[in-house]
């Protein structure tokens, strides 16, 4: 394993995992099918048996299996406290006792297959469970259960960390709920319809001639061999705690450094501990949404002494680490191993979920080189005069869908509604130069939404809305800011008052966008039709060059993109 990376070795874990996930997925639909009848089930389990008993599949199954326990056993092994949060020990445990459920099952139908060549039919494996041995059948149920939940939790733990997630959380949600009851109420079925079919003994026959009958030797090797493997799964798991606790025992020998916390307290353990295992150990509550994978950066601390001791980051603790624009002296507690003394500050509240660590990407700020946008109703305050408040949030509500959309799809991101004006940022990622010209590609697009709105609110609107927008771009603070709920990526600097006044300046204009000349120029579109003129901008000393569109319908047309909005939405 020390070729690898620990990166790597958790891409094969979980990639093993989902390869057995598959498996669970595909056995419960088959389940399923119990509910339409026992035919039904066995037709379906040629399918389930092309994909997986053939060499192919053999091999991809059982060795996702051997890989996906081999690596969580050894993640184990390394961990230096078994503290750790409910969900993580529910999954463990749950994995754990896998082996001991299902044993019996597997042995029985697909050891006696490879073995003795018989042919584990569903409604043999139905009269077995559900008419001759309940027992069976009640555990088999909890083992579905077990191993579900266990690949549930697995993948939960994976894709919670994703943006996509937020969006497909409830229907995956239900279908992780809706599987196993389809696949239980499927099985209850099967198992109904196979007891009244046993009450005719020539049926039962047929079915065992099928299997190709048991003898007492080849029952006695399925209890001993399923025996065998319970005990070697304990076996296993007791080594695995052995050599975990010699490992700590060497390690005890190797010397401790003490971890101070900002409250005052210490906590003392072995050198080879992470921050994030010794505030574990110390009960010192700490966020970790990824349960110490170095994916979420939510562990992350401030070291404000003993940081010139510390050992360089490893490549994927500094990836992220520069992913979330870190300062100089920020680490993952959860990477982060130190040999000597040092004092931190965790930057997270202990509570930090899903919210931050998304957002862990802006959390500390940074300046950033961006384009902004603000944008304002004219004359608004007429209109809502006389209007009934319904009437009023109605409209608004119209025009903040049309100009959200307008700014989303050109790659920009909505910072704020402030009363019926618009902030949006751009080039958050893409730097000013994309910046700018998705800027004055939301402007068009936003002038063409008001356009059609008027269109479609003509009989009630008493005259047509019209919208001032500004656009500037320069050097600006972009970062996290609020409080609670009302937390959201902004900016904040010279240039986006800059931004705001020359949406003002639309009014001293009767025009629809004025835009600094250095926007124009930096987006390489061609303004030569429009008027340059140079405005007084209160706050700065010298004259602003600007460009003053009448319609911003009629800027030239954006080059396309290619599908990076989706991206920045969902983040
Ligand atoms: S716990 Fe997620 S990066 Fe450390």
């Amino acid at each position: 394993m020390g070729a690898l990376s620990f990166a790597s070795l958790q891409r094969l874990r979980l990639g093993a995992g989902l390869v057995l996930f598959v498996f669970v997925t595909t056995h419960l639909l088959n389940h399923a099918l119990g509910n339409i009848s026992l035919d039904a089930m066995e037709w379906g389990r040629k399918g389930f048996l092309a994909l997986w008993r053939n060499p192919v599949g053999t091999i991809l199954l059982y060795g996702a299996l051997i890989v996906h326990a081999a690596l969580v056993a050894w993640a184990l092994a390394r961990r230096r406290t078994l503290r750790m949060p409910a969900r993580e020990a529910v999954q463990l445990a749950f994995g754990f006792s896998l082996p001991l459920l299902l044993a019996t099952h597997v042995v029985a139908n697909r050891g006696a297959h490879e073995v003795f060549g018989k042919d584990d039919t569903y409604a043999y494996v139905v009269l077995s469970i559900w008419v001759w041995d309940w027992k069976q059948g009640v555990l088999q149920t909890v083992a579905l259960l077990v191993a579900w939940t266990h690949g549930c939790l697995g993948l939960y733990h994976w894709l919670r960390l994703k943006p996509l997630f937020q969006r497909w959380r409830q229907p995956l949600f239900a279908a992780a709920l809706l599987l196993p009851a389809f696949a239980l109420a499927g099985f209850a079925g099967a198992g109904k319809e196979a007891a009244l079919l046993a009450r005719d003994p020539l049926w039962t026959q047929h079915q065992m001639a099928r299997v190709g009958g048991f003898t007492q030797a080849e029952v006695a090797w399925v209890y001993a061999t399923a025996d065998g493997v319970r005990w070697g799964a304990f076996a296993a798991l007791l080594g695995l705690l052995a050599l975990r606790w010699g490992r700590l025992a060497l390690e005890r020998r190797r010397g401790r450094f003490s971890v101070s916390y900002p409250d005052g307290r210490r906590v003392a353990v072995e050198r080879g501990y992470s921050v994030l295992e010794a505030s574990r150990v110390g009960g010192v509550p700490h966020a970790s949404v990824c349960g110490g994978r170095g994916r979420c950066s939510t562990c992350r601390v401030r070291v404000v002494a003993g940081f010139e001791s510390l050992p360089l980051a490893a490549p994927e603790e500094s990836r992220v680490l520069e992913r979330i624009h870190a300062g100089a002296n920020v680490r993952l507690a959860c990477q982060l191993r130190p040999t000597k003394d040092l004092a931190v500050v965790p930057l997270l509240p202990a509570a930090a979920g899903m919210r931050e660590a998304h957002r862990a990407e802006y959390a500390h700020g940074g300046e950033r080189e961006i384009a902004i946008l603000f944008a304002d109703l004219r004359a608004f305050t007429r209109f809502s005069e006389g209007k009934l408040p319904y009437d009023v949030v109605f409209v608004v509500n119209q025009y903040f869908r049309a100009m959200g959309a307008a700014v989303e799809r050109s790659g920009g991101r909505l910072d704020k509604f402030i009363g019926d004006g618009v902030m949006a940022l751009f080039g958050v990622e893409g730097g000013m130069q994309e910046g700018c010209r998705d800027a004055l590609a939301a402007a068009r697009a936003m002038a063409e939404a008001l356009a059609e709105m008027n269109d479609h609110l003509k009989h009630d609107l008493p005259e047509p809305l019209r919208m001032g927008i500004g656009i500037h771009a320069g050097p600006a603070i972009v970062g996290e800011m609020g409080y609670r709920q009302a937390v959201s990526l902004t900016a904040m600097g010279d240039a986006v008052n800059t931004a705001s006044r020359l949406e003002s300046a639309t009014k001293d204009f009767s025009c629809q966008l004025v835009a600094s000349a250095a926007v124009a120029d930096a987006s390489g579109l061609d303004f030569s039709a429009y008027e340059r003129r140079q405005i007084e901008v209160r706050g700065r000393a010298e004259g602003l060059d600007v460009v003053v569109v009448p319609d911003a319908r009629t800027l030239p047309a954006p080059a396309p993109r290619r599908g990076r909005q989706l991206l920045m939405r969902s983040s």
